[in-house]
């Protein structure tokens, strides 16, 4: 039976995340969805908050379960017996730091492999950062997250207003 990881902040998850998501869950028998800790990013959701979405956003794949995990990803991939990790790469700055961590992964558990999915062009632009950007100018970001995370994003930055400001 094939196990596998696909781990990131997921702050939130996007419909970029959910085609990896998808793409993943067809290949493998269990894919393991990680909420983790990346010390580089400032989070607007609490990791639970992340998981809840992720996990109402994947109540439909079958073979799909979410995880919250405070820890190494390599250390929760052991936990898991997990074969594998899944990362998905929009274009070559993300190729650079997921051949990075893939390495470093690798070291810290030998034998353990990451499997890149490139996005599909439809979004390849998308990314949780852009999306909480957009959303905090009054954006419509619709196109851009699965529906159940729509309110939640938009209801963050309902009392932020931007427009002209008299110089
Ligand atoms: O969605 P992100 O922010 O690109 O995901 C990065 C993440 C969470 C997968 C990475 O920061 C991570 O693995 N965090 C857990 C701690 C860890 O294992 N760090 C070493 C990575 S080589």
């Amino acid at each position: 039976m094939s196990v596998c990881l696909y781990p990131g902040s997921f702050d939130p998850v996007t419909n970029g995340h959910m085609d990896i998501i998808r793409r993943a869950a067809r290949l493998f028998d269990t894919l393991y969805v990680g909420v983790l800790y990346n010390p580089d990013k400032h989070g607007l959701f609490s990791p639970e908050e992340r998981a809840e979405m992720l996990k109402e956003a994947c109540s439909d794949i079958g073979n799909v379960k979410c995880v919250l995990w405070d820890g190494l990803t390599a250390a929760l991939c052991r936990e898991l017996h997990a074969d594998a990790i899944v990362r998905g790469v929009r274009g070559t700055a993300d190729l650079e730091y997921e051949k990075s961590m893939a390495a470093l992964n690798k070291m810290l558990l030998p034998g353990l492999d990451t499997v890149f999915f490139p996005a599909n062009a439809a979004f390849e632009h998308i990314s949780s950062s852009y999306v909480k950007q957009i959303a905090s100018f009054g954006g419509d970001i619709t196109e851009m997250v699965p529906e159940c995370v729509k309110a939640p994003v938009t209801n963050k930055y309902k009392n932020i207003k931007g427009g002209k400001k008299d110089v």
